[in-house]
């Protein structure tokens, strides 16, 4: 049954939202020219069409190609208020997002000219726009320890602005535990802490993401069914699972949306959660998300209710908020 105007009504949480990934091409060529810089394509509809993916890494090497562009404060401003913008369209009243901070380190763009023009766009959507937020740095995996401490280290005179820790980028090879030591020291400084586990890796990642890094939840998930045990963990602890359905389609985590794991997720018990991920690159923000996932799957009224309400229950808004939203 065609449930859209159900699922536009639904106030709603995105919990797994890459900042970097809402970029979208109009803007990217708007900022490239302003910064004089030229991409490697000719127009909006030539990079559009880049977008064609077989794995993770394949987006990784696209997105990471993207970001380059971002280089002045207001150019992280620019994309982030254009994201919640767009969001506020989909009725979306909170959202926690991730940035990668090396990602533009390495660049050469000073931690500050990042997080200020983010915050700057983040606390005007929150005052304008009522959309609450927490910002999450993530480490990318691919890169060592090392480097992720010394992000750590950057981010220090930023702590109060920044509320958790995330964990992304390229998963197979790159285990949890690789981590364990940089994520207890952000434990030790009261941030929460997260990480992408399950999406290409296997359900042994999952292990390590809740038993190494002691996760507060877990980014993906997907691959936790194969693993019985496993299942049973998530449900007993109610780790949330932020769960990205057109990420999933377009990195071929799934090879057809109506393989999706969602509905065994809801039958086992466990708390998913319906996210973008990436979605100027995957074709589609939370209600196209959300819909293509009903169509495939059939999800009824009241499995919608479930995953918008376990997104907004395992947020990280103040309890005030979740009353407001719930
Ligand atoms: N997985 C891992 N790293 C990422 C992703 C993702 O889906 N999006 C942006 N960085
Ligand atoms: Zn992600």
């Amino acid at each position: 049954s065609d449930l859209s105007s159900f699922i536009a009504a639904l106030p709603k949480a995105e919990l797994h939202l890459h900042i970097e990934g809402s970029f979208e091409p109009e803007l990217m060529f708007a900022i490239a020219e302003r910064n004089g810089i030229r991409l490697p394509y000719g127009s909006v509809e030539e990079l559009r069409s880049a977008y064609a993916f077989n794995n993770l890494q394949e987006f990784l090497d696209i997105y990471y190609q993207g970001m380059n562009v971002l280089q002045k404060e207001e150019d992280y401003y620019d994309l982030t208020i254009a994201y919640l913008k767009r969001i506020k369209a989909d009725n979306v009243r909170h959202t926690e997002i991730f940035w990668d901070p090396q990602g533009h380190l390495e660049r050469g763009i000073p931690f500050s000219t990042q997080i200020d023009g983010i915050l700057r766009a983040l606390k005007e959507g929150e005052e304008t726009l009522d959309i609450s937020y927490r910002l999450i740095m993530s480490f990318l995996r691919h890169l060592s320890e090392e480097s992720a401490f010394d992000t750590l280290a950057e981010a220090e005179p930023y702590l109060q602005e920044i509320y958790a820790i995330g964990l992304d980028s390229s998963e197979t090879g790159h285990p949890p535990e690789k981590f364990a030591r940089v994520f207890a020291a952000c434990k030790d400084k009261g941030l929460k802490v997260t990480a992408h586990a399950g999406e290409e890796g296997p359900a042994e990642y999952v292990w390590q993401a809740l038993d190494l890094i002691k996760v507060d939840r877990i980014d993906h998930g997907n691959r936790s069914l194969e693993d019985p045990e496993l299942v049973k963990r998530l449900a007993a602890d109610q780790q949330v699972l932020t769960v990205c359905p057109l990420s999933n389609l377009k990195l071929c985590v799934v090879s057809d949306l109506n393989e999706h794991p969602v509905p065994a997720m809801l039958n086992a018990g466990l708390k998913a959660t319906i996210n973008s991920d990436d979605p100027a690159y995957f074709g589609g923000y939370m209600n196209d998300n959300l819909n293509a996932l009903q169509q495939a799957v059939n999800l009824d009224q009241r499995q919608l209710v479930t995953l918008t309400r376990n997104a907004i229950d395992g947020s990280w808004a103040t309890e005030e908020r979740k009353q407001v939203l719930r």
